[in-house]
């Protein structure tokens, strides 16, 4: 009889075991994102892209089936490490991917670099994460906040002006678009003669607006994104200064946002790393498959979201689905060249793309493609000890 139980007992564990080998647990994905809010449509078309670039894979990765985690993080940054930490120890998910805002990006760089979780950034631009918080296991597949800003600071240059003043909501992706765009514009014997912003997601313009007119800079150099991007550009050109003062922007400020803004929009200048007309195969197969998929048109958060989806699926085959192996999961993305809709791109050694800076110009309801402002821009990685 004892023996019996014995067989019974060890033919079950190797059943068990059988059925662990042929149906490894699934891939536990948290994505923290925000679905409400100021940021709520960016937070959604980052979401669309990964999972369609997860279902180009054929919603495997490395033979693991998907599980997502999902957190509104409602670009708030006074939940986010309460938020983060919920996915990493109660949900013990296998990779962070997350967020939009700065200010929750970072808390949730510092839990990624504290308890060694895999991080992919779709988006927030927080210096400091590829920074000097970069860590082997923290990636970014968007941008950096000075990348798009640097280069905006030297076409306002070539574009012949020399006073500007800038607008922005008070916070890290704010202060640090400013940074970037003063950087290059005083490099080059510019001068900025105001910073101004107002306390995210603050959207009560008018004052501000004022206050530019009576400066009659030759430029506004502006980072505003979503929601708070709609109306600033409907009230900078109902407040009659987009006829004498010209609105440039880090080109989040017409992203996603065009069929809202309208006529408003048209004519803006803004330097991104993305842009709606670049006519490549690779970036035209992306935007068919998007359209088809979800019945609306791609922006640069869905491109980001897709290719955080690129960088994780590259990871992941190389450790054979294995997300334990880190060093072996940085070493194949270190060298892999991400097939990116922007363009191709690599990451720098601090894990943060170098790119293609583009110049586009709002026509109807497009970010059409002008030039390139900076070819391969890599962002500086200052603090970075990697
Ligand atoms: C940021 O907080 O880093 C941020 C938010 C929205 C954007 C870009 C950057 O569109």
């Amino acid at each position: 009889m004892k023996a019996h139980r014995i067989t019974l007992l060890a033919a079950c564990a190797m059943a068990a075991s059988l059925s662990l080998a042929q149906t490894p647990a699934k891939l536990k994905i948290g994505l923290m994102l925000p679905y409400t809010g100021t940021y709520a449509a960016l937070g959604i078309a980052i979401e669309n892209g990964f999972r369609l670039q997860i279902a180009e894979q054929g919603g495997k990765l490395a033979g693991r089936e998907i599980e997502f985690v999902k957190v509104d993080d409602e670009s708030d940054p006074s939940k986010a490490t309460d938020n983060v930490n919920k996915l990493v120890k109660r949900d013990n998910v296998d990779v962070l991917v997350g967020s939009v805002h700065s200010g929750v990006a970072m808390a949730m760089a510092k839990v990624a670099k504290d308890t060694g979780t895999l991080l992919i950034v779709p988006n927030a631009g927080a210096d400091i994460v590829t920074g000097a918080m970069c860590a082997p296991n923290i990636f970014r597949s968007s941008f950096s906040n000075w990348q798009p800003a640097y280069a905006m600071g030297e076409v306002a240059l070539k574009k012949g002006a020399k006073k500007a003043v800038t607008i922005t909501h008070k916070y890290a992706a704010g202060d640090e678009s400013v940074k970037g765009f003063r950087e290059a514009f005083e490099k080059g014997g510019g001068q900025i003669v105001k910073d101004l912003s107002l306390p995210f997601p603050g959207v009560e313009f008018q004052a501000l607006l004022t206050e530019i007119a009576s400066l009659k800079p030759d430029v506004v150099y502006t980072f505003f994104a979503g929601g708070a991007a709609v109306k600033f550009v409907k009230d900078y050109s109902a407040a009659g200064l987009k006829k004498s003062i010209p609105l440039y922007g880090a080109g989040f400020l017409t992203d996603g946002t065009l069929d809202a803004q309208g006529a408003d929009a048209d004519g803006l200048f803004t330097t991104l790393h993305y842009a709606d007309s670049l006519g490549t195969p690779r970036d035209n197969a992306f935007r068919l498959a998007y359209a088809k998929t979800y019945k609306m048109q791609p922006d640069v958060y869905a491109v980001q979201g897709y290719d955080a989806a690129q960088i994780l699926a590259i990871g992941a085959a190389a450790v054979k689905g294995d997300l334990s192996k880190k060093a072996e999961f940085a070493s194949a993305v270190e060298k892999a060249k991400i097939d990116s809709p922007r363009g191709p791109f690599m990451l720098s050694k601090a894990h943060n793309p170098v790119q293609d800076i583009y110049l586009r110009q709002v026509t109807g309801k497009e970010n059409k493609l002008v030039s390139i402002a900076i070819k391969g821009l890599a962002d500086p990685a200052r603090g970075c000890k990697m």
